[in-house]
């Protein structure tokens, strides 16, 4: 496990915040990231200048069993409150445990972890299904950082489930009103603000200057965000995962999160790889994969436009 020749370890279990049992992936050129088993939350992950890209609110409790407000909360079985149980399901306010014996699966990189949550009896009163969710979370040698979930029905009764889901990633952007999204133009999407009513996204990159709580539905495999002020580019490339939720509180909003500080929403977004419009549906020993990869690139923001060359150079 011991990365090149330094003493750095590629994936280290330590305690976190309020004592809260944490791991530490780090690869070689210097990138990291971190992971806490509550809610298989990650927490931070930085590039090789040791830059954070992860937004993480300076008010994020750590504090079970409220969910962690900032980094990749895992939403699962539900999505926001598209169900009848809890805002965004209660993957996020579990605890997770490391998998020491997780079925192949490849990854090339040598700092990751596998975590696995399994339901409580407790949780099955709420949701009455098995299953076997299996999260790894990986950073690849140029400092990408890659998300699979693994769904399996363990149903002994025979009974199928449905769920959606969504890596609710929080990006940390230095002024939202200098953000673009590119990929969602033109696209079909249902709005929050408006009780989840259907309309058509215009055909411009999306710009921010108010509260935004979206839910686009087929979405292409890439999504850029380009921070100008920053000269940064996240790149989102998913798999089975065909929506996307955009979301900034903005300023009232913000007043009324306790985990929120007022002026924060300038400083974030995100951008949540999702699948919302039409959920999962598993039969016993089915298994569904979700995957995230996301990459920080130095942006070419010339002219409003994107450079292609620069994000296929990182593709
Ligand atoms: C977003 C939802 O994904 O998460 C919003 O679309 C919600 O409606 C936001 O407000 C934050 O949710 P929570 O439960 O973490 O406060």
């Amino acid at each position: 496990m011991a990365a090149s020749g330094s003493e750095r370890v590629a994936v280290e279990k330590c305690k976190g915040i309020n004592g809260l049992d944490k791991v530490v992936l780090r690869e070689p050129r210097g990138s990291t990231a971190e992971v806490y088993l509550y809610g298989a939350h990650v927490t931070s992950w930085k590039n090789d200048h040791g830059e954070e890209l992860l937004f993480v609110s300076s008010k994020a409790m750590f504090k079970p069993p409220k969910a962690i407000r900032g980094g990749i909360p895992v939403c699962f079985p539900q999505f926001g409150s598209h169900g009848s149980l809890e805002q965004h399901g209660f993957a996020r306010n579990r605890f997770w445990s490391i998998d020491t014996d997780p079925p192949p699966f490849p990854t090339n990189s040598k700092s990751f972890i596998d975590l696995i949550l399994k339901p409580s009896e407790e949780d099955m009163q709420k949701w009455p299904h098995s299953y076997e969710f299996r999260l790894r979370v990986a950073l690849g040698t140029g400092g990408d950082l890659m998300l699979t979930s693994r769904i399996r029905n363990t149903n002994a009764d025979g009974k199928p489930f449905t769920f959606t889901f969504a890596y609710h990633t929080y990006f940390s952007v230095s002024d939202i009103s200098e953000v673009r999204v590119e990929g969602l133009e033109t696209l079909d999407y249902l709005d929050n603000l408006q009780n989840k009513e259907r309309s058509t996204e215009q055909g411009d990159a999306l710009t921010f200057e108010s509260e935004v709580d979206k839910i686009y539905l087929g979405t292409p495999t890439k999504i850029a965000i380009l921070d100008h002020e920053k000269k940064r580019t996240f790149v989102l490339r998913k798999d089975g995962l065909p929506d996307a939720v955009v979301w900034n509180p903005w300023d009232k909003k913000a007043k009324t999160m306790a985990d929120f500080g007022d002026d924060e929403y300038k400083h974030m977004l995100c951008v949540e790889a999702a699948v919302v419009g039409k959920p999962i549906t598993l039969k016993p020993g089915e298994e569904w994969k979700g995957r995230l990869e996301l990459s920080a690139v130095p942006s070419s923001y010339c002219s409003g436009q994107l450079d292609p060359q620069k994000v296929l150079q990182n593709s």
